[in-house]
């Protein structure tokens, strides 16, 4: 946050408040940790809530009440937009979408949920938006949203990506993004296409998982050299998972990002 050092982003996404899965501990956990690291942004990438209720965005809101963070970016999920929750999620988290710049990282979140239904949608009303957001000189562009643009292994049968991830990836690619940043699946994975890293976050605090795979959040350390986004699991060690140059793209991914699901 001094205008010279890396930029610190977290992502937390999938939170799940309501549902039988949910883990308080390691929500709680989380949080604390991220007070104790002192990032210049938290995003929150969608199903803060189970089923959309009130009471569930609630407890979602007491908690990130408990953030330190100056800047906190929410977008809804599409457990969120269940039972016209997105009223709710108004009321309580303001915005749906967002553009934020910090220090050389623009960031653009938007809302891809509909109404009661599970699949994502960007929608061609919003690409020239996107563009507009993104035409800067910042060395780092990230977007946001909730469901994945990319398929992601180790979640079994495909389903609920973004309806218009094709047009939504040639979009990004052309507005120069460096990153996208997504959650939705309960699996944390990151992928190269071009000159995009997309990278999908686990479930935070709930044990609603697949395989193998652990509750986690994303850590992602950014200067104009070098961007390292971190997998962090609450109460335990973190791993980097992938670093690039947002100059040139060259890149670096763990071999290790599936874990034993990739084998097991
Ligand atoms: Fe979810
Ligand atoms: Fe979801």
């Amino acid at each position: 946050m001094n205008g010279d050092g890396p930029v610190t982003i977290a992502q937390i996404s999938d939170l799940h408040c309501g549902s039988p899965h949910f883990v308080p501990s390691l929500l709680e956990r989380a949080i604390a940790e991220l007070n104790e690291l002192g990032p210049d942004c938290v995003i929150v990438s969608g199903d803060l809530t189970n089923d959309g209720f009130r009471p569930e965005y609630q407890t979602a809101r007491e908690y990130l009440d408990r953030l330190e963070c100056e800047r906190v970016i929410v977008v809804p999920g599409n457990h969120d937009s269940r039972n016209v929750g997105y009223v709710h999620f108004e009321e309580l988290f303001g915005e749906r979408s967002t553009f934020l710049h910090i220090d050389g990282v623009s960031i653009v979140a938007i809302d891809s949920t509909e109404p009661d239904l599970d699949h994502g949608t960007i929608g061609r009303g919003r690409y020239p938006w996107i563009q507009e957001c993104f035409a800067n000189d910042a060395y780092l562009r990230i977007f946001v949203l909730h469901h994945h643009l990319l398929p992601v292994p180790g979640t079994g049968r495909e389903r609920n990506i973004v309806h218009d991830a094709g047009d939504a990836l040639e979009t990004l690619q052309r507005a120069d993004c460096h990153l996208v940043l997504s959650g939705h699946k309960h699996v944390s994975y990151a992928w190269r296409l071009e000159d995009l890293f997309v990278v999908n976050a686990g479930t935070v605090s709930t044990t609603r998982l697949r395989g193998k795979t652990k509750p986690c959040y994303g850590v992602i350390e950014a200067s104009p050299e070098r961007v390292t986004v971190y997998r962090k699991y609450p109460f335990h060690e973190q791993e980097a998972i992938l670093q690039f140059d947002p100059r040139t793209y060259e890149y670096e991914k763990s071999g290790q990002l599936l874990g034993e699901t990739a084998t097991g």
